[in-house]
């Protein structure tokens, strides 16, 4: 039996920094709000020149060279990103060229949060069925690109960054499993309402940013992701007791505790970074994931539960052995 591992992981952050007391600058909320409702204490924006495109390509050169492979290496690039540098062609198409690859398969998914866990699922299915030997997946934002800055309800809870992992046939596991699930009817709930189908002429600038039904968003949120925790375990025939990290999407401390609850796991063993860096959406749980193997946290043959919930709805999991 084929399985995909992961061999690699690599992330980049832009270096500036926003915190609480600048939007206080800005909006009408405070360090003591955010912090509470949130876990936020600070988040990163992209430069001017820094694009998904740019900061993916960095996370990619660094889970490469974690892995020790070139580029030309890879045979598949799965981008998963919410702001793509243009309307066509893909991010990965785009990354793909500035990485100096040729010929290999590369697109775009589009799952908001639950990106990367759409992403890593498909190049698992690929990697499983002999359609990929090695496989580069790239969760980027600059989501700070699409907030209203005058919304305190959004403006405060998200950031930009880029996250990367490379996985690659293996006879030992590897992906265990990955669950996936979408429900277009909470679109409403989060969204950007306005897209290239109705024409630019058509695009006002209110319908060009986030909107957001925050604590609906919530329930909806702890909810499908209890769930997902107990499909994983279900579908591995595994106990709460076997998994030893939860790299959870970071958009709320609370949501994440929730999840913790449900899985009977302390918090030392969750692996957060939405204090620093806020929700970075497709982002998030790459970059959680490369900051905990590489300060040693997660060791190899752990097991790992990745979780992620966003706009569409979609949601899902992807449990592997590291
Ligand atoms: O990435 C996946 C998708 N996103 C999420 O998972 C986000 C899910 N939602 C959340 O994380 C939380 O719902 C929020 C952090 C967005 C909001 O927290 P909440 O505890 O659900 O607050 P709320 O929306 O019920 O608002 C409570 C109050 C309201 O005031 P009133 O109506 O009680 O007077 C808001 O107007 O807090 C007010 N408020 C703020 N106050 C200060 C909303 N935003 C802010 C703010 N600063 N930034």
């Amino acid at each position: 039996m084929t399985y995909s591992r992961v061999v690699g992981t690599g992330s980049y952050l832009p270096p500036q920094i926003l915190t609480n007391a600048d939007l206080e600058k800005k909006v009408d909320t405070s360090d003591q709000w955010i912090v509470e409702r949130t876990g936020i204490r600070e988040r990163r924006v992209a430069g001017p020149e820094e694009t998904s495109c740019s900061m993916g390509v960095e996370a990619a050169r660094r889970a490469l060279t974690s892995a020790n492979l070139a580029p030309t290496d890879v045979d598949l690039i799965i981008v998963a990103t919410t702001t793509p540098d243009l309307v066509f062609p893909a991010t990965a198409c785009l990354l793909q060229e500035r990485l100096g690859m040729r010929n290999c398969p590369a697109f775009d998914v589009q799952a908001v949060c639950s990106g990367f866990i759409y992403a890593l699922a498909i190049a698992d299915k690929f990697i499983r069925t002999g359609g990929a030997r090695r496989a580069l997946v790239i969760g980027t934002e600059t989501f700070t690109r699409i907030l209203d800055w005058t919304d305190r309800g959004t403006c405060v809870l998200f950031g930009d960054g880029a996250g990367a992992v490379i996985v690659e046939a293996s006879e030992s596991p590897g992906i265990l499993s990955s669950h996936l699930h979408a429900d277009g009817r909470y679109a409403d709930l989060l969204c950007v309402p306005s897209g290239v189908s109705k024409g630019y002429d058509k695009v006002i600038a209110s319908q060009a940013y986030v909107h957001m039904a925050g604590s609906e968003v919530f329930k909806v949120a702890v909810r499908v992701l209890g769930e997902v925790v107990d499909e994983a375990l279900e579908a591995n025939g595994m106990q709460r007791s076997d998994i030893d990290w939860l790299v959870p999407h970071q958009a709320n401390i609370r949501i994440i505790s929730a999840t913790a609850k449900k899985l009977g796991l302390p918090m030392e063993r969750v692996v957060t970074t939405v204090d620093r860096h806020g929700n970075t959406s497709a982002a998030s749980i790459p970059l959680a994931f490369d900051e905990a193997v590489r300060d040693g946290r997660i060791k190899r043959n752990q097991v790992v539960l990745m979780e992620g919930v966003g706009g569409g709805f979609t949601w899902g999991s992807v449990l592997l052995k590291y």
